[in-house]
């Protein structure tokens, strides 16, 4: 297991580019499994989680080209013909139950393994289910499987999303597109991502109405072609990276191939600690402040606080003069950073979906240990302002949703040495 060794404080000067999103990607090259001609994906990240994914939608016998240097994804769904996705690929990434909607969707029939747990606590699908059966799909669970049957043509119907679900959105309309008469979501999620697979979907063919807004309606259409899409900045590695450039008081960064209209309302929090933020077109550039000021935050679902963001924050909260609160509405126990930070000195207290923190007093380097994605880059952040030497563990994590993160960092200033 690889280990990064990080020696701080580090001021970051120069340019860093954004890659291209996970979390948009992924549902994009699931929706290509429902056309009837290959589709070519631009601008996706060299990730575990895609490498993982094209292994998924391969056992379908589906062809799937990762072309690395273009960071071009060729998918060819014509022998399609295995309807099923085994645990074993399934629990190593939870999004790819996504199969279960593009497979339901293309052929009536899908068999796709529950995902796993995972390292904060539970993550139901309860939504995608009920939806499907709503939308007139038969559902079964058989030993760790979803099994799923729908005739050629659903009723259709509509279901309301309670607590509104990035994931659920995603697979009930994989699974209507091509299926459902007329299907309504309510309270659909409306994350540039869903944004970005609809207006993908309807270039292919789908009939869509309601894109970017709470509400979904679906119409059946009888084929979809395969066509050539673009995926979109990760503006999840935009908002951490505003953070690493506002750390150190010396630091001046300017981020590029980005979409600043993707952040919600990041930003109006990020601008009130007093970063100094310059937006463009595909830029961002940030100058660091003085002190930064405490800034308390409560996640929501877009456009409000992301909670991918929330541990990252909390790294920059330790820094901040005075005393700051980090509550997590979405996902209550992501807080496993918590003890890991503490190690590096910081004053924080956890109660319930809340973090207090009291900032303002250095960090000291120590070993410290990666338990999931967004936890993992909390610690690599705080490394980097930490006093002296901080060794992150188990950063494959991170590779799960970070491309070349030291190298990037280093690039800028950054002093860390990935040890295998
Ligand atoms: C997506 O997960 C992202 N993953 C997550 O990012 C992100 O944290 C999350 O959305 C919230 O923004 C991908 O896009 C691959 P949800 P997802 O369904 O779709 C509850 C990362 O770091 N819920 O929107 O699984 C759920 O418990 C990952 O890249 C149900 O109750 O999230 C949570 O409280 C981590 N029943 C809330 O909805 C369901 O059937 C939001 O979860 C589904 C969800």
């Amino acid at each position: 297991m690889d280990k990064f060794i990080i020696e701080g404080p580090t001021p970051l000067q120069g340019t860093l580019p954004v890659s291209g999103s996970k979390n948009a990607a992924l549902p994009l090259m699931a929706a290509a499994l429902l056309a009837d001609s290959p589709t070519r994906i631009h601008h996706v990240p060299r990730l575990r989680d895609i490498y993982t994914f094209c292994n998924v939608i391969r056992v379908t016998g589906t062809h799937v080209l990762f072309d690395e240097d273009e960071g071009v994804v060729t998918i060819d769904p014509s022998n399609l013909a295995h309807v099923e996705s085994p645990y074993e690929l399934v629990r190593k990434m939870r999004a790819s139950f996504y199969m279960l909607g593009a497979l339901l969707g293309r052929t009536g029939r899908a068999r796709v393994s529950l995902p796993g747990g995972c390292a904060w606590g539970p993550r139901p699908v309860d939504l995608h289910l009920k939806g499907m059966e709503e939308m007139g799909a038969r559902i079964e669970l058989e030993s760790g499987y979803v099994v799923a049957e729908s005739g050629d043509l659903l009723e259709g119907g509509r279901f309301t999303l309670k607590p509104s679900s990035v994931g659920a959105t995603i697979n009930l309309v994989l699974a209507s597109v091509l299926r459902a008469k007329k299907f309504t979501i309510h309270n659909a999620a409306k994350e540039p991502d869903v944004v970005l697979l609809c207006k993908a979907l309807v270039k292919m063919g789908a009939d869509i109405e309601g894109i970017g807004s709470n509400t979904l309606t679906i119409r059946k259409v009888n084929s979809l072609s395969g066509t050539t899409l673009h995926n979109s900045p990760d503006r999840i590695e935009t908002g951490t990276f505003m953070i690493a450039a506002a750390m150190h008081p010396e630091s001046d960064v300017t981020l590029t191939n980005t979409s600043p209209e993707d952040l919600g309302v990041f930003p109006e929090y990020f601008e009130k600690t007093g970063a100094e933020v310059e937006f463009n077109e595909t830029s961002i550039r940030v100058k660091a402040p003085e002190t930064i000021r405490p800034m308390p935050v409560e996640t929501a679902i877009y456009p409000g606080f992301p909670t991918d963001l929330q541990a990252q924050w909390s790294t920059m909260m330790t820094q901040a003069k005075g005393r700051s609160a980090v509550t997590d509405n979405v996902y209550p126990d992501r807080f496993s950073y918590v003890p890991e930070l503490k190690r590096l000195g910081a004053s924080m207290q956890l109660s319930g979906n809340t973090v207090e923190i009291d900032g303002g007093n250095s960090l000291t380097g120590a070993s410290v240990m990666s338990t999931d994605l967004r936890a993992s880059v909390s610690l690599v952040l705080a490394g980097m302002i930490a006093k002296g030497q901080t060794e992150v563990l188990r950063v494959y994590h991170l590779d799960r949703g970070y491309e070349n993160l030291e190298k990037k960092l280093n690039r800028i200033g950054a002093d860390i040495l990935r040890v295998s």
